[in-house]
C-alpha cells in the first residue's frame, strides 16, 4: 500500500489534499498532520468516513518533535516507506518594507521555509524506503511536493508587499531546487507547486479558485511531471514559474 504524508491538514488546501488523495489510486494510507487534532473538526469528520486516513499531531515549528512524528508514521507502515510528502502548512502576513517586524520574519521563515526543509530531512529514511510499484510516478520512486507561491518569484514580482511571505517562499524555492539535486541519486523527485489564488482562510473570499479545483490541478501536474519538472516551480495549471 502506498503511503502519503500531508502537513497542515486541518483546513484549506491541506484538508483538500487529504480528501482527494484518500480516494486516489487504490486508496493509499494518508497521514494527515495537524497541530491541533481536537480542533480540526472537518478533518476528524473526513477521517471518520475514510479508514485510510490517520491523523497525527504535529506542530511543524516544533522541530524537536519531528523524531516522534516520524516514528509514529513508521510504526503504522511497518517496513514500508513514504511515497509522497506534501509540505503544505504555511502562513502569510500582509506586511511591507515599512511594516515588517523581526518576529514576523522569523515566524514565517520557520514555518514556510525551515519546516519543509527539516521535515523532509527527518522523513528521508522513509522516502528512501518507498516501493515505486505501489504508487507509480513518472520520475522517482517517491516525491516531495513543496507548496510554494507565485509571490516567491523574484522575476515576476511587479508590486512588492507581502515581505515576510515572499522571502520565505523564495527561500523555499531554493530548498526545493537544492533538495531536488541532492536527492536525484536516491531516486526521490522534488518539485514546488503554486496552488493558484485559492478561496481558503489564507486566500480569502475574493479568490477565484476553489480548493477542490486547485488541488485537482496540482495533482494533475504531479501526474504529468517528468524529468523537466525536477526542482522547478509550476502553477496548478502547469505553467513553469521563473525564479
Ligand atoms: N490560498 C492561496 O491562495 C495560496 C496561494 C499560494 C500559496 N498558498 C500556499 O498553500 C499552502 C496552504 O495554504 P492555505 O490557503 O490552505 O492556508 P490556510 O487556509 O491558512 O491553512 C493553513 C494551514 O497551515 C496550518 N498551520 C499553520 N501553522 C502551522 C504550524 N505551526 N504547524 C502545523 N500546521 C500549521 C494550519 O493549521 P491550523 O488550522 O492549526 O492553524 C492550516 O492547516 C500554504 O503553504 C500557502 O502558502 C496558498
Amino acid at each position: 500500500m502506498a503511503n502519503i504524508v500531508v502537513t497542515g491538514a486541518s483546513r484549506g488546501l491541506g484538508l483538500e489534499f487529504v480528501k482527494q488523495l484518500a480516494k486516489f489510486n487504490k486508496n493509499p494510507k494518508i497521514f494527515a498532520l495537524c497541530r491541533n487534532p481536537q480542533g480540526a473538526e472537518k478533518l476528524q469528520n473526513l477521517a471518520s468516513t475514510c479508514a485510510n486516513i490517520t491523523i497525527l499531531k504535529s506542530d511543524m515549528t516544533s522541530f524537536d518533535g519531528y523524531k516522534e512524528v516520524v516514528s509514529n508514521i513508521q510504526k503504522e507502515i511497518d517496513s514500508g516507506g513514504v511515497n509522497i510528502l506534501i509540505n503544505n502548512a504555511g502562513m502569510m502576513l500582509k506586511d511591507t518594507l515599512t511594516s515588517v517586524k523581526y518576529k514576523s520574519l522569523i515566524d514565517t521563515f520557520e514555518l514556510n521555509t525551515l519546516a519543509p526543509l527539516l521535515f523532509t530531512q527527518a522523513l528521508l529514511p522513509l522516502l528512501k524506503k518507498a516501493d515505486e510499484s505501489t504508487l507509480p510516478l513518472k520520475v522517482g520512486k517517491s516525491a516531495v511536493l513543496n507548496i510554494s507561491a507565485h509571490l516567491g518569484s523574484i522575476e515576476e514580482n511587479a508590486t512588492g508587499g507581502y515581505m515576510s511571505y515572499r522571502l520565505s517562499k523564495t527561500a523555499l524555492n531554493m530548498v526545493t531546487k537544492s533538495a531536488a539535486m541532492e536527492l536525484k541519486t536516491s531516486n526521490i523527485f522534488v518539485m514546488a507547486l503554486h496552488p493558484g489564488w485559492v478561496k481558503t482562510d489564507m486566500g480569502g473570499e475574493q479568490a477565484p479558485l476553489t480548493a477542490e479545483a486547485s488541488v485537482n490541478g496540482m495533482l494533475t501536474v504531479l501526474s504529468k511531471a517528468d524529468e523537466t519538472y525536477r526542482g522547478c516551480l509550476f502553477t496548478n495549471k502547469g505553467r513553469k514559474i521563473p525564479w
